[in-house]
């Protein structure tokens, strides 16, 4: 028999069919999320899956529909019922009740929250009435699922403001069970391998505190993660996995590497193949490369992504006093500078912006235009200095 294990890794879904015609909600965060598309890359991540060699199981990293909306659930279930292996669900923070902007719910429509969730999947990717489960598999691999999501009574109860209900974390309760099911995969040889739906560690410098964009940045990262990661450290844990931040990204801390998948709906449409035999996991990406509607996906989506970054970085250069009149000019500067698709397909190691693209300006303006600049560069050096996140080769036992 066969002691190795090709897993399947496949990243936040967000499916979401329209409801109507004109259902402009599938429209929010355009370019950054192909609502529209949801289904279709879906269809064609499974069928790549289900076509690919010896896969014994697939771990679906959440964020399954839209907003939990029950009719996108009904749609996200059909689909993944498709691939031929045995799957799970990671949690994420789309998967519960969430208070979101008038614009953007369907009024009346049935929501999921995490016992709804935890009902409406059991046995369908989720192999009890829990979103936080051990599973074996082949290779002596144990599969430790978390839940690093709040509910918003649980937020409320731990005192936290609903502001932070897209943020991750991992409460004492969580971790003394994480903790126990360690000690069982330390004492039996097992190799515990964590899927969470929130990163472990930074996966950006914008994310170390002081930054300037920190605190745009700090729903990506579960809080107190330095608690969890001195759990995985002290029990051996490798390798986490997670979703939630849409970009092929990997950090390592502590002897463990945090690796991050891109999502089905966003650029770069990536899925991974796991492939871990004799304490070893080789690490591999496949992009969809088209879809019946779309035959240059990765072209066109890149495209996509760019536009829509760049609508969210003139909606905030434009409300910053400084840098307002430079808005049209520094968002074209970082645009044409290809930052953020490589930041999401995982490129960005050696990255600098060219300096033909740096807009003139003297006095306070060049000041400002030369942080923005620095800022970039500076993404560059931090992922110079880490693997690549496309294609690794891990220990995951001495
Ligand atoms: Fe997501
Ligand atoms: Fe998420």
């Amino acid at each position: 028999m066969r002691n190795s294990l090709r897993l399947a890794i496949i990243g936040d879904l967000h499916i979401a069919v329209a409801r109507g015609e004109n259902d402009r909600r599938l429209e929010i965060d355009p370019g950054r999320k192909l609502h529209g598309l949801s289904v279709e890359l879906c269809e064609r991540t499974i069928d790549d899956i289900n076509a690919a060699p010896d896969i014994d199981a697939a771990v679906i990293l959440g964020d399954l529909t839209r907003d939990s909306e029950l009719f996108n659930h009904e749609v996200a279930s059909r689909l993944i019922r498709r691939l031929n292996v045995p799957f799970y669900i990671v949690a994420g923070n789309h998967d519960l009740d969430r208070k979101r902007p008038e614009s953007s719910r369907y009024p009346g429509v049935e929501v999921l929250d995490r016992n709804d969730f935890c009902d409406y999947y059991r046995g369908n990717g989720l192999p009890g009435a829990s979103t936080r489960y051990v599973v074996p598999l082949p290779g002596d691999v144990t599969l430790i699922v978390m839940d690093s999501n709040l509910t918003l009574s649980e937020l409320h109860s731990e005192g936290i403001e609903d502001s932070a209900q897209d943020d991750g974390f991992v409460l004492p309760d969580q971790l003394a069970w994480l903790e126990q099911i360690l000690t069982h995969c330390r004492d039996s040889g097992q190799i515990p391998l964590v899927a969470i739906h929130h990163s472990v560690m930074d996966q950006s410098p914008a994310e170390e505190p002081n930054h300037a964009l920190s605190r745009i940045f700090r729903y990506w990262q579960v809080h107190q993660a330095g608690r969890l990661r001195e759990l995985c450290t002290t029990y051996g844990v490798r390798l986490v996995l997670s979703g939630h931040i849409h970009a092929q990204s990997v950090n390592l801390q502590g002897g463990i590497v945090n690796l991050v998948s891109s999502a089905a709906v966003s650029y770069p449409h990536a899925w991974r193949l796991l492939h871990i035999e004799d304490g070893t996991c080789a690490v591999e990406s496949h992009c969809l490369s088209a879809l019946p509607s779309i035959p240059n996906l990765q072209h066109s989506s890149r495209e996509w992504m760019n536009d829509g970054m760049g609508v969210m970085i003139r909606e905030r250069v434009s409300g910053i006093p400084l840098l307002a009149p430079l808005a049209d000019k520094l968002t074209a500067m970082v645009e044409h500078s290809g930052w953020w698709p490589r930041f999401s397909d995982g490129t960005l190691s050696g990255f600098s912006v060219d300096n033909s693209l740096v807009p003139g300006a003297g006095g306070l303006n060049a000041v400002a235009i030369r942080q923005v600049v620095n800022m970039l560069d500076d993404y560059g050096r931090w992922k110079s200095e880490r693997p690549d996140p496309n294609s690794l080769l891990l220990r995951l036992r001495d």
